[in-house]
């Protein structure tokens, strides 16, 4: 199989930050076996190599001097089902959003609140997408990749992406040395909604009960009203992960921040809302150059025009330190960084 070999190919069709990044070759890898030609592949050997999906969790600082793949298998089908479940499966380079709408157009609902969420099906396992909540890692089975260094084939189940709250084996361990190619998902037969997050409960009637469509459609609407469009205003959604703190830590911040915004975990840890953080220490709707802190959450960073990746990071710094002085608290970027 020989593939075309792009050179000084444009990133900026490829990142939803929109940076006019470069990379020195890049590659469609439309299939498996394309995938799996790469480790033999001459031309590319002992090349820095990028998997780029939808390009939505990643801050381009530079231009890349390696090759840039990007994830393009497509197909979508209901594989299966079982007393339980339906087992869907999507090729990785399908748009996410457009899948979770087609699984609902069959008929089998367990997705929609994950609505909207910007980038591909196989870069969704990689930090775990989650939204008014439900966790992507909720409704996974299984996925299929390929090991970059030898062309392997592997097969990944639950245990073994060790989902966490955005994260997995792929952001620890596993980074930059497979490429998933498939993603299949149990969505179960007895479905209930996930309508208890405020901001959804607050979109839905609360009189009716709501259908997976009625879902899909609240968070689609709360998403739109909060979150920019990065075809619009360039940004890769929550640029901080919201911080987990101990329960004594927690205790003595509610003390001299009675306002805190909080979630408690059923391990006794409590999540801040990393967005109210950030609110108190007066980011919103402020910035450095092109980047700037979105106006209607604080969570997100954006690209305002002609900000560079080192502005984003220096905006998130300067975000940070404040963030530590004031309330102790140490925010980790949600984003990978290259
Ligand atoms: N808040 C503020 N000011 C802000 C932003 C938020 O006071 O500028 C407060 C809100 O009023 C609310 C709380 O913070 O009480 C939480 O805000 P929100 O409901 O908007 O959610 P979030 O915790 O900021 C998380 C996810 C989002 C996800 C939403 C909905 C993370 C890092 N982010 O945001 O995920 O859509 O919950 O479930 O967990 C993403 O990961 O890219 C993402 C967008």
């Amino acid at each position: 199989m020989s593939l075309q070999l792009l050179s000084d190919f444009s990133l900026l069709a490829h990142n939803t930050f929109g940076f006019d990044a470069r990379a020195r070759h890049a590659m469609r890898i439309d299939s498996v076996d394309a995938a799996v030609a790469l480790a033999t592949d001459a031309r590319i050997a002992n090349m820095p190599q990028l998997v780029l999906g939808g390009g939505s969790n990643i801050v381009l600082t530079r231009d890349f001097d390696g090759v840039a793949l990007i994830v393009g298998m497509r197909g979508k089908r209901v594989i299966g089902e079982d007393g339980d479940a339906w087992l869907v499966e999507a090729g990785a380079g399908e748009n996410w959003h457009d899948f979770v709408a087609w699984t609902l157009a069959q008929g089998i609902p367990g997705l929609e609140n994950l609505a909207l969420i910007p980038g591909t099906v196989g870069a969704a396992p990689i930090q775990n997408i989650g939204a008014y909540g439900l966790e992507m890692g909720e409704r996974f089975e299984r996925l299929g990749a390929v090991e970059l260094a030898t062309g392997a084939r592997m097969e990944f189940d639950r245990a073994a992406c060790a989902f966490g709250y955005r994260d997995s084996f792929f952001k620890r361990a596993g980074r930059g040395r497979f490429m998933i190619t498939s993603v299949v998902f149990r969505l179960p037969k007895a479905w209930t909604p996930r309508a208890e997050y405020a901001d959804l409960a607050r979109a839905l009637d609360a009189a009716a009960k709501p259908d997976a469509q009625a879902i899909f459609d609240a968070v689609v609407a709360v998403r739109r009203a909060k979150l920019p469009d990065w075809t619009v205003l360039g940004n890769a959604g929550s640029f901080f992960k919201n911080p987990v703190v101990s329960a004594p830590a927690f205790e003595t911040l509610k003390q001299r921040e009675p306002g805190v915004v909080s979630y408690r975990q059923a391990d006794g840890q409590v999540k801040l809302a990393a967005g109210w953080l950030i609110d108190q220490c007066g980011w919103k709707g402020r910035g450095i150059g092109g980047a700037a802190v979105h106006d209607r959450q604080a969570l997100v960073l954006v690209n305002r025009g002609g900000a560079t990746g080192a502005q984003v990071l220096e905006l998130a710094e300067a975000i940070k330190r404040d963030v530590l002085a004031r309330f102790h608290v140490e925010l980790e970027m949600e984003p990978v960084a290259l």
